[in-house]
């Protein structure tokens, strides 16, 4: 994990950041989280429409009510799928204590304008921004999409001020570290040159 004091390099810091689902207590400063938005917020966008909004949540009892209302519908989709590779991650969703949001102290949910057709593609380069700015700020992260499924539930939707006319695209979770897993490895690209 690489450190606010030291000069990072890029091509480092998109190979090593990886998604973090074990957090400290340590909170997050509004000042870390201001930088974060402000590297999202270069993203190239269609148009330079630059169609996203940003709810910053730190209410952690707020947090717990929408992991809480995610986790058995989530449970109910994946057990329809009844694969091998998901039975670890249904036995979680049934632990009344696990949280879809592995504790981490905050959630920052990228919403899109509904009226924009590349929001979501927009608001998806906005968020590998903001990810990978927080691991160069010593700031762990990681993408919760099943948490998309609060945009169902009109009392989390007011709670968490989300207007009628975006949707959320990336709700994604920050945190300092607590010990890491290794990064997952990745497949060997598929690459065609031409010619
Ligand atoms: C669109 C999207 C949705 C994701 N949803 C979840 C999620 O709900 N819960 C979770 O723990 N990780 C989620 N992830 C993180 C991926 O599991 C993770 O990026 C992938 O396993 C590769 O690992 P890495 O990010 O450590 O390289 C999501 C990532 C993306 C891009």
């Amino acid at each position: 994990m690489l450190t606010d004091i030291e000069p990072v390099e890029i091509l480092t810091v998109i190979r090593e950041r990886r998604s973090v689902r074990n957090y400290t207590d340590r909170e997050v400063p509004e000042t870390a989280i201001r930088s974060i938005i402000a590297a999202g917020i270069q993203a190239p966008t269609a148009l330079g429409l630059q169609p996203w909004q940003f709810v910053v949540v730190r209410d952690r009892n707020l947090m717990r009510r929408a992991s809480d209302y995610c986790k058995p519908i989530l449970a109910e989709k994946i057990q329809e799928e009844s694969r091998p590779e998901t039975e670890e991650f249904l036995a979680a969703l049934r632990n009344p204590d696990y949280s879809i949001f592995y504790n981490a102290p905050v959630l920052v949910l990228v919403l899109g304008a509904r009226d924009v057709v590349s929001s979501v593609l927009d608001c998806s380069l906005c968020a590998e921004n903001m990810m990978l700015a927080a691991w160069a700020l010593g700031i762990g992260s990681c993408w919760i999409g099943s948490a998309a499924l609060i945009q169902e539930n009109p009392d989390l939707v007011s709670a968490l001020k989300i207007p009628d006319d975006h949707q959320v695209v990336a709700p994604l979770i920050f945190g300092y570290p607590a010990p890491l897993l290794p990064k997952p490895d990745r497949r060997e690209p598929r690459i065609t040159w031409v010619p």
